[in-house]
């Protein structure tokens, strides 16, 4: 049974739009605030961290256009970006993982530090690397270690690491591309939903064969969605792979078989978003789940059963999505904490809990989050000042954990 949430708290300096946060997170988070505010660079956060693992560091920056693009771009030209990730392993072990890179003048990057630390620091395992030299670990063996490359991946061959490597990489993030859902797939790895939805016949194939109560579940959830759809699943076409959906005609029986090509990017989009959320099987659970604006390409009126997707999926799997939709937050019973408004100051953007007067106005039932957001009234709380005073050192470190 894995422990939710996952991440406790993340803690980023200078990552793109982001100069500084340091925020808590529980089962379920929206991350809410205007087109181009920095939802989607908070979520890429977490996002560089499992690619830099799944790949390498120099992979992971290169898809985003290189180190220049992802350190923060500002009158005081930052060298350094860094990100900390507290988390609480499926075995209930507590710990956090954090790198600093450093952009160096010529081009390219060196790790500047990074550590990890699981349980209390001196008691459990723990590395500590400055500049691709090891300044002390728990472990009496340690793998060469090099500046332009995260340790955790040649690490995770010791048996100690390698919790923190699984649960980092078992995180997944999804912005779903319906035109690439809809076309005919080449059968791959049915696992884990890949970020655009790319494999999803071969998910719905994967969870058909050893998982057909989360297939079920999931259909359950889409039939809410969209009514008329009653199932989907699997079909082989040559040596490609395609989804096809069952659905209610009027004047007939039995319902009637669908191609994904005739279904709207709203219904691909809703199974796609339904398939992140309940994929989790014997053979792979993910810890935690991003998505970019669930709500997209959906009707309003499907806004309930997918706010009550996310809380019950959200029991197993941590789950962090992004929305700029009022529609989907109109709905007083979400309460206040779930939230981390996110906006843009001077092209800077801040994200944390909602401020008390929305708080206060979300509780006594005045306004719901979309109401708050379409006055534009759904801003971060300002940070406390003790606490920018220590923002030089947050990343490492002991924290709460
Ligand atoms: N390295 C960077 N430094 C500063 N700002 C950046 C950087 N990379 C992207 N941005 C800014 O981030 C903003 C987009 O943020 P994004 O997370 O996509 O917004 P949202 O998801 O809330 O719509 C853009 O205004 C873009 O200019
Ligand atoms: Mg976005």
């Amino acid at each position: 049974m894995s422990c939710v949430p996952f991440l406790t708290r993340v803690v980023l300096r200078n990552f793109k739009s982001i100069g500084h946060c340091d925020v808590r997170l529980g089962p379920l988070t929206y991350l809410v605030g205007a087109n181009g505010s920095g939802k989607s660079n908070f979520l890429d956060a977490l996002h560089l961290v499992r690619d830099a693992l799944a790949t390498s560091l120099d992979n992971a920056l290169n898809e985003r256009g290189g180190v220049a693009e992802v350190r923060r771009y500002s009158s005081g030209h930052p060298t350094h970006f860094g990100i900390r990730l507290e988390f609480i392993l499926p075995d209930q072990r507590r710990g956090h993982y954090a790198f600093n890179i450093r952009a160096l003048p010529e081009r390219g990057y060196e790790v500047q530090r990074e550590e990890c630390v699981v349980g209390k620091l001196g008691k459990g395992p723990s590395f500590r690397i400055e500049r691709g030299v090891l300044q002390s670990s728990s472990e009496a063996t340690f793998p060469a270690v090099t500046a332009d490359r995260l340790a955790l991946v040649s690490v995770s061959g010791l048996m100690v690491f390698r919790p923190v490597f699984d649960a980092l990489m078992s995180m997944g993030f999804y912005n779903l591309n319906p035109k690439l859902m809809r076309d005919p797939q080449k059968p791959q790895d049915g696992r884990l939903l890949k970020p655009v939805g790319e494999n999803i016949v071969s998910v719905v194939g994967h969870l058909e064969r050893v998982a057909p109560d989360r297939l079920a579940l999931i259909q359950e959830y889409l039939q809410t969605v969209v009514p008329m759809v009653h199932g989907v699943e699997r079909k082989q076409i040559g040596p490609l792979e395609t989804l096809q959906f069952r659905q209610d005609m009027a004047g007939s029986k039995a319902p009637w078989h669908f191609p994904a090509q005739n279904m709207s990017d709203g219904t691909l989009r809703a199974l796609g978003v339904l398939t992140a959320l309940f994929q989790a099987n014997s053979e792979h659970s993910p810890l935690l789940i991003g998505i970019e604006e669930p709500e997209t390409a959906l009707h309003p009126a499907a806004s309930a059963a997918l706010r009550e997707a996310l809380a019950k999926a959200s029991q197993t799997t941590q789950v962090i999505v992004t929305s700029h939709s009022p529609d989907l937050l109109d709905d007083q019973d979400i309460e206040p904490e779930r939230f981390l408004a996110v906006v843009s100051e001077g092209g800077e953007t801040q994200i944390g809990p909602l401020d008390r007067a929305s708080v206060s106005m979300m509780r006594q039932h005045l306004f719901s989050a979309g109401e708050l957001l379409r006055m534009n009234q759904l801003v971060p709380a300002p940070s406390d000042p003790d606490a920018q005073s220590k923002r030089q050192d947050d990343l490492f470190g002991q924290g709460d954990e």
